[in-house]
């Protein structure tokens, strides 16, 4: 079949849809959970549309998945007024419950949500038209996530257990939590990135408002019986609705401990100003990025394509870690681009349900049309699409472009695309390189490719200080999730990470006292007759 033909059948009929993969009904969803309760919603909702368009007699139409609740002010604000009661100044029955209980109820969680798995994957994959491989994946990655974050916690919790003895004082020292967390995640990873950050914050005894993101919402429907059956009432609560409405209010208030966002630093900011009292927020950020890849003269050609094609087309380039920049030496450019453009052309598009797919429709209805504006631009300022094909589209569907050589004028070279663009600039000295970065608004990740050991450790040195990764022959990444996940500048603020994150949503306190006859009976006795869930030496196994 010629790319024409291909494209021109990529969309299928309904009935061309495999059953397996068919959404039984629309997802109506006409409830959200605040306070311990599913309350009903009667107000207007959001239609929601898929990326993958349906071929019908009016021709292609982005298939409908169902509607979610548009809530207002008022339901955002009696949210918050369940998570501040919750939380009842730290003396909540959540933020006062002993560890190993709280473990407890996040493992009940974790069973009742295993549970809903077939839903919620088919639900990621409709919604965001991510493969149903990558979906199942993000599902599974997950869980595990919460394991981890389960034995991490175990861990912590038994280094606190004991006492520490410095100057005559003997003091205990253990983390808790600070108060009610506003938690919203990205569309490219809903599950799994709302839940790196939310599932910390929860077992570390905090209070939450959580927000689905705006693409990638229905898929958390079928979790929040799990909410509202395994934590007190209040502990955790959803707010539905448009973020430029109900979101403000909830900052203005004051009462939002810690802000925890995964998406624009624009955003972000905007936010945090709004807080009357700015020193009393915390702020757990995962931001804007543009990784570049480093494509020395001394690279491996082979493995630096491979790496690009994965780095930068995974998930149609929409992860913040994408490679989304590429710098390649201009000895080696001509064979990089004929060797990147084969490798493309042999990625399979197509619906996400398709086996062996990579390329699939884009959520974000403006997407194409940004893209196009992006390779507009590189065109009329001397750029060209290398590879056949490149940048056509059908409705959501955008097939990958590979633009060469772009330049400082362009927006492909500062702007962050988030999709199916790769823009290759040629250099002649690493020191061009070394300073893209340290101009750069973003400080994610680099990937270096290069098989000279002086070479690397050239550019490690100035380059781990300008980013929080260093890749070596291998694209940037987020996992394993045990690393710290981070960056400078525009892209992130805190750190996370299975062990980063319990920090992140805790601080610390201690209890200490001068140590003399007296006061060792006093803590004895208070050990002995388990009467503090924080003065105390249980041991967690
Ligand atoms: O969107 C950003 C994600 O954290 C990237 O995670 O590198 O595992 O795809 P990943």
């Amino acid at each position: 079949m010629s790319f024409q033909e291909q494209l021109d059948h990529l969309f299928p009929t309904e009935e061309q849809i495999p059953g397996a993969f068919k959404l039984e009904a629309e997802v109506n969803q006409r409830e959200y959970l605040s306070n311990g309760q599913m309350l009903p919603w009667n107000g207007e909702v959001h239609t929601v549309l898929s990326p993958v368009c349906v071929k019908t007699a009016h021709g292609l139409q982005r298939k409908i998945i169902g509607t979610y609740p548009l809530c207002d002010e008022a339901e955002a604000s009696a949210a918050l007024e369940a998570a501040v009661n919750a939380y009842h100044n730290g003396r909540g029955e959540w933020p006062t419950m002993g560890v190993a209980q709280r473990i407890q109820h996040v493992e009940k969680f974790t069973h009742q949500i295993i549970e809903k798995k077939q839903e919620v994957v088919k639900l990621l994959m409709w919604e965001i038209g991510k493969t149903y491989a990558d979906s199942v994946k993000e599902f599974d990655r997950t869980i595990e996530y919460i394991h981890a974050t389960i034995d991490a916690l175990k861990d912590l919790d038994r280094q606190s257990s004991g006492f520490t003895m410095e100057q005559g004082i003997v003091a205990q020292i253990r983390r808790s939590p600070l108060g009610v967390v506003l938690c919203m995640g990205p569309f490219n990873y809903p599950l799994n990135e709302t839940f790196t950050t939310l599932i910390p914050a929860l077992i570390m005894g905090n209070t939450i408002l959580f927000k689905p993101p705006k693409h990638g919402t229905l898929l958390f429907y079928p979790l929040l019986e799990a909410f509202k059956n395994c934590f007190p009432p209040g502990v955790v609560n959803t707010i539905y609705g448009r973020g430029n409405k109900i979101i403000p209010g909830l900052m203005q208030s004051g009462k939002i401990n810690v802000l925890t966002l995964i998406g624009s630093s624009k955003v972000a900011n905007e936010l945090k100003k709004m807080h009357p009292k700015v020193n009393r927020l915390r702020a757990i950020l995962g931001l804007d990025a543009k990784n570049a890849a480093i494509i020395t003269a001394q690279a491996d050609l082979k493995l630096a394509v491979q790496e690009t094609v994965l780095g930068s087309l995974s998930f149609n380039g929409q992860r913040c870690t994408a490679l989304k920049i590429i710098f390649v030496h201009r000895s080696l450019a001509d064979q990089f681009l004929e060797e990147l453009a084969a490798a493309v052309a042999k990625l399979k598009f197509g619906m996400p349900w398709q086996e062996g797919v990579s390329l699939t429709p884009l959520p974000e209805p403006h997407k194409p049309a940004y893209l196009k504006e992006c390779l507009d631009d590189a065109l009329a300022k001397g750029a060209k699409i290398v590879n056949e094909n490149g940048g056509v589209t059908n409705e959501s569907f955008v097939y990958p472009a590979i633009v060469y050589p772009v330049t400082a004028e362009m927006k492909l070279y500062t702007e962050e695309q988030f999709g199916p663009v790769v823009p290759v600039v040629p250099f002649d000295d690493l020191e061009e390189t070394i300073q893209y970065l340290i101009e750069s608004t973003h400080g994610q990740q680099v990937s270096i490719f290069s098989n000279n050991d002086q070479e690397v450790a050239a550019l490690i040195d100035p380059l781990v200080n300008q980013v929080s990764r260093v890749n070596i022959n291998c694209q940037c990444q987020r996992g394993p999730d045990v690393f710290p996940f981070t960056g400078r500048k525009d892209s992130a603020e805190g750190t996370l990470s299975v062990v980063d994150a319990l920090r992140s949503f805790s601080i610390r306190s201690l209890v200490a006292t001068k140590l003399n006859d007296n006061n060792k009976h006093l803590l004895n006795e208070i050990i002995d007759s388990n009467s503090s869930n924080f003065l105390s030496t249980k041991y967690l196994f």
